[in-house]
């Protein structure tokens, strides 16, 4: 077990990427924090609440703190990591994976949906890691996992609205810079994106009538990549940016 005795936060947990993610530290022994905003089934259109992806992690023997966080906002995000410490007394992984996106162009782009966007994708990768940060400054360890998209760098048409596609573009830039940042203290921060469309019910949700046969599963390929990047120090990978695919053949994962 790679993780034992280890604690990981991913954020966005509540399902899709982000609760398979849990799922998988869970597996190889870490505790969990599933930080999302859902707690009941009646609060969303989309399935998966945080208190039943850590009702599965307890299933799998290991402990986890289910946590009410909204990304976007200082307070939640400091208190989700306060009750971390409270509960676990440590933070080994941060996973960065909380997002929304909205399939619209520039032109017909309200200024509340961009700034949505831009928040939970960009400003919270920011809030959680300065939250994370001090903790894993004073262990001297730990790793930070951002998750971007191949809409942050792929040329040609672009459906999933430019507004997601500049916050994962910066949210690269972030890694390979907050990674140089925080080299001295031995925590590694790197970022990791799926080749194409993973099936999860956040994307169902925007492409009812696509072929889900085709898609990956997030155990293909992003949750062995990111467990492998959850495992680096700095003296390992860190400032990079991965495709899943391509990591998961570079390092036989
Ligand atoms: N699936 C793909 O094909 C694909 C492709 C490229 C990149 N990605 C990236 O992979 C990651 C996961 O994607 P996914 O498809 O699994 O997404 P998803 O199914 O839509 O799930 C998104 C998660 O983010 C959470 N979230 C949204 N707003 C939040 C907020 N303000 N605070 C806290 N949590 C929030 C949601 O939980 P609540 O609603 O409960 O808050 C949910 O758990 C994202 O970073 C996405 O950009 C996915």
């Amino acid at each position: 077990m790679k993780f034992a005795g280890k604690v990981a936060i991913v954020t966005g947990a509540s399902r899709g990427i982000g609760k398979a993610t849990a799922l998988g530290f869970a597996r190889e022994g870490a505790d969990v924090v599933v930080a999302a905003r859902t707690e009941s089934p009646e609060q969303y259109s989309l399935s998966g609440t945080i208190h039943q992806t850590a009702d599965e992690i307890r299933a799998l023997g290991r402990r986890a703190l289910a946590v009410r966080t909204d990304v976007t906002k200082e307070d939640s995000v400091e208190e989700m990591v306060r009750l971390t410490l409270e509960q676990f007394g440590r933070i080994d992984v941060l996973v960065n994976n909380a997002a929304v996106a909205f399939y619209s162009k520039v032109a017909e782009t309200p200024a509340k949906r961009w700034d949505l966007v831009t928040n939970v994708n960009l400003r919270g990768t920011f809030l959680c890691s300065r939250a994370a940060l001090p903790a894993m400054m004073k262990q001297e360890s730990g790793s930070i996992v951002n998750i971007s998209s191949y809409a942050a760098d792929r040329n040609g048409p672009i459906y999933i609205g430019l507004a997601y596609c500049v916050a994962k573009a910066a949210i690269e830039r972030f890694t390979n810079a907050l990674a140089d940042e925080v080299l001295d203290h031995s925590i590694a921060v790197n970022a990791i994106k799926p080749r194409g469309e993973v099936d999860t019910e956040g994307m169902r949700y925007w492409n009812p009538d696509a072929d889900f046969s085709r898609w990956d599963k997030a155990e293909d390929f992003m949750v062995r990549g990111i467990l492998f990047l959850g495992s680096q120090t700095a003296a390992g990978v860190t400032g990079q940016v991965f495709v899943d695919e391509d990591l998961c053949r570079i390092y036989r994962l």
